[in-house]
């Protein structure tokens, strides 16, 4: 199993990490060592399937992030502070480009311990480049590209990015576990 290739240019904040599970990665920064966390790598013949892939979140905390890939695209896997959620469930939602409730784009339903993950896809919806963090109030995301701001659950706030960043079927098994590629434990 080869490991990835972090290339440079993608990220520039100290609290993300970002893991690629398959696939060439295209995430990483220059002269920053991103930790690599090896065992949320699922083996060749899942990634092949595309079949769902668990990803132990234990050791991510609020503010932090990492970047997965199930079935050859990236998602952000990201756990929420208060004061970023505050700021997502503020926004008027009628003030959205694609207009969408923050609440449901968070957590596991009804679920007090995960109430604060989003995962959402991490290739920009306007030309699929992948946004960096900017955390700046309500902003989550800049995509470097062209400009769309994206908020901490996905949301487009501005910019040429025509809809919300899209969430792929994920649950959580529990507090540390989370599965892409199935809505269903
Ligand atoms: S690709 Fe993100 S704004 Fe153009």
């Amino acid at each position: 199993m080869s490991e990835e290739t972090i290339t440079a240019d993608e990220t520039t904040r100290r609290d993300f990490i970002y893991v690629a599970t398959g696939m060439l990665g295209v995430v990483g920064a220059a002269g920053l060592a991103w930790p690599f966390i090896d065992q949320m790598r699922p083996d060749a013949a899942v990634r092949a399937a595309g079949q769902p892939v668990d990803i132990d979140i234990s050791s991510i905390e609020p503010g932090a992030a990492i970047i997965v890939t199930w079935r050859g695209k990236p998602y952000f896997v990201r756990r929420l502070t208060e004061a970023e959620i505050g700021a997502v469930t503020e926004l008027p939602e009628s003030d959205l480009k694609d207009p969408a409730p923050a609440e449901p784009r968070i957590g596991g339903p009804a679920d007090e311990a995960t109430k604060d993950w989003v995962v959402v896809a991490a290739n920009c919806t306007h030309l699929g480049c992948i946004p960096k963090v900017v955390d700046t109030g309500a902003d989550g995301w800049n995509c470097p590209c062209h400009g769309s701001v994206f908020d901490f659950t996905g949301r487009i706030l501005r910019g040429p990015a025509p809809i919300n960043l899209p969430q792929p079927p994920h649950v959580f098994a529990d507090a540390s576990t989370l599965t892409i590629g199935t809505d269903t434990v």
